[in-house]
């Protein structure tokens, strides 16, 4: 595919010596509107050098250019240069680029050789995975196809909160109260209620919280009965988790959790010692971030037991050492950010320089619209039963609208989990949003759906008109704006997935997919496509085959199938 913006970085330097390449690629701006050209280049940076004024040096530039196959003319407007490109190059070399690539479209090998490890969803055991786990979950599901889209080799990790002194309560109270059975019948709910109870307990009989600590020591030092146990409640969590997983079509490589790393802690306590960096604090272990302004990090209780932090740590050693990672990827809630900038800290003072590498991907909060992640009685909302009520209600949808439609049932889950996904992955992730149901399932506007249901419509057209993408294109044939406007955001499809990539920000797709969809149904609204003239509806056509081609990738970067009929 023509690279326009280096065409212009070479033409910009053919008249100008005394700045780099590099340096007019990053001068280079897109003008606010195509009117005002395709990519603009500013002269205030030579005004120095030049002793002129930004925008004789413009005009002087503008009228320098000569005939050049690939721009349809070359203007200055004020301090700017403004390329206008050739439009009838443009639709020809991003058509012929899909028309080769196909779904590989968009992607590249920019990551090639590197491993990137995105850790994601790491919801607790024994705790319910509800509506709030969604963002991390969806996120990191997207960031790790998008990564892999582009060439690094990812790890998914499920960093599963599975240790830690809660555990030491669950097996104390599995052994006053617990019931095998009842708890196999609804794992989640009634091991929350153990917890509930252990806790309130705990109120009255202080005496109790002793014993949990007891029993989680007993874990970490391997006690047959503690650790059978903990696997039980492990086991049967991960079942319930699991069924989410499925439904989201999402796989992990890894479920390396806290627990993974008990044995792999005493090592990072010697090493702390070793680098003085442990001090002692009412019989705790800490490090001191004070000069960094932070609260001190702890590592272990006056017990020896060790903590979040600690398994932190470890892990990062351990995921280094194994697989040599490029970046290491954190999806977690921006309520953490302390803890992140609190133990990547003390890797660096650990002396490991890449620690820079450990980077943590906050976002903001989702909440219900009575402004809660729970329900009016208290009870958490299951991210489960909020999937299912989506396909559930798009499965009516469809009732209503497309009752023959074949393979119904298939369709409502890919249509109702995708709008979930798609509302989720709409914008910047640090931006609290509020789940809304109506928006979320609607058809029209900005929404799943609306992008899937076009991803159908150019599908079908395609069937109807016979396609064959083998046959030769005279792309001359498309000349209309809204032609040309479709291929210019098919044109920039690839560096937004690379900036998706760059700024971990996979809503820079979901917003350009939408925008495909909404140029490509203006155009569809008023714009015959099968055409008696033949020519004319080939190249009409594989326009279509090119909408549908990068709105299925786009989708599938998000984590959300393409539906060929709906
Ligand atoms: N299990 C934790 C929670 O639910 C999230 C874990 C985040 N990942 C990490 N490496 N600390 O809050």
């Amino acid at each position: 595919m023509i690279d326009f913006k280096d065409k212009v970085v070479k033409l910009i330097k053919n008249q100008i010596n005394l700045l780099s390449e590099e340096e007019i690629n990053s001068l280079i701006e897109i003008p606010p509107s195509y009117e005002m050209g395709d990519y603009a280049f500013p002269t205030f940076r030579l005004a120095k050098e030049f002793k002129k004024s930004p925008n004789l040096i413009a005009q002087e530039l503008a009228s320098k250019f000569t005939e050049d196959e690939n721009f349809e003319k070359v203007e200055n407007a004020g301090p700017y240069v403004n390329f206008f490109l050739n439009k009838g190059k443009l639709v020809e070399t991003v058509l012929e680029e899909i028309k080769v690539k196909r779904d590989e479209y968009g992607s590249s090998n920019i990551g090639q050789g590197k491993t990137v490890i995105v850790e994601f969803s790491s919801p607790n055991i024994a705790k319910p995975f509800h509506i709030g786990h969604i963002r991390t979950t969806v996120i990191g599901n997207s960031l790790n196809k998008i990564y892999k889209f582009l060439g690094y080799d990812t790890v998914a990790i499920n960093h599963l909160g599975d240790y830690g002194t809660q555990f030491g309560m669950l097996i104390s109270a599995y052994k006053k109260w617990g019931d095998k059975e009842v708890i196999e019948a609804d794992p989640i709910n009634e091991l929350l209620k153990l917890y509930v109870r252990f806790n309130s307990e705990a109120e009255e009989d202080p005496a109790l919280r002793e014993e949990a600590r007891y029993w989680f020591k007993e874990l970490e030092d391997g006690n047959e009965e503690a650790v059978e146990l903990w696997q039980w409640i492990r086991d049967i969590s991960l079942q319930e988790f699991n069924r989410v997983y499925d439904l989201l079509n999402i796989k992990f490589d890894s479920y390396a959790g806290e627990s993974f790393y008990s044995d792999k802690m005493p090592r990072v306590i010697k090493e702390l010692e070793e680098k003085n960096l442990l001090k002692e604090s009412k019989g705790a272990q800490i490090v001191d971030l004070e000069p960094y302004g932070m609260p001190p990090a702890l590592i272990t209780k006056s017990d020896g037991s060790t903590l979040y932090t600690t398994r932190d740590i470890a892990a990062a050693i351990y995921r280094k050492e194994t697989y040599n990672f490029h970046k290491n990827l954190y999806v977690v809630a921006s309520q953490q950010n302390l803890h992140f900038k609190a133990w990547i800290k003390v890797v660096e003072l650990m002396g490991y320089d890449w620690a820079e590498d450990c980077i943590h991907i906050p976002f903001g909060m989702v909440s219900l619209e009575d402004g809660t992640l729970s329900t009016r009685k208290g009870r958490v909302v299951f991210l489960e039963d909020v999937l299912k009520k989506a396909v559930e209600s798009t499965a009516k949808i469809i009732e209503e609208r497309n009752p023959n439609l074949e393979n119904k049932e298939e369709v409502a889950k890919q249509v109702g989990i995708g709008a979930v996904l798609f509302q989720e992955l709409f914008n910047q992730r640090i931006k609290d949003y509020v789940f809304n149901w109506d928006r979320t399932l609607s058809f029209d506007g900005e929404t799943g759906p609306y992008v899937q249901y076009t991803h159908a419509r150019a599908t079908s057209l395609l069937g109807k008109g016979e396609f064959d993408l083998d046959e030769n294109v005279d792309y001359g044939l498309l000349k209309l704006e809204d032609e040309v406007n479709i291929s210019r955001l098919l044109y920039d499809f690839p560096n937004v997935v690379l900036d998706a990539c760059d700024k971990n920000e996979p809503y820079f797709i979901t917003r350009h997919i939408v925008e495909i969809a909404k140029t490509f149904n203006k155009y569809y609204n008023s714009t015959p496509i099968l055409v008696d003239d033949i020519n004319l509806k080939k190249a009409r056509l594989s326009l279509v085959y090119s909408v549908k081609t990068v709105i299925k990738t786009g989708l599938g970067l998000l984590g959300i199938e393409a539906p060929e009929k709906m």
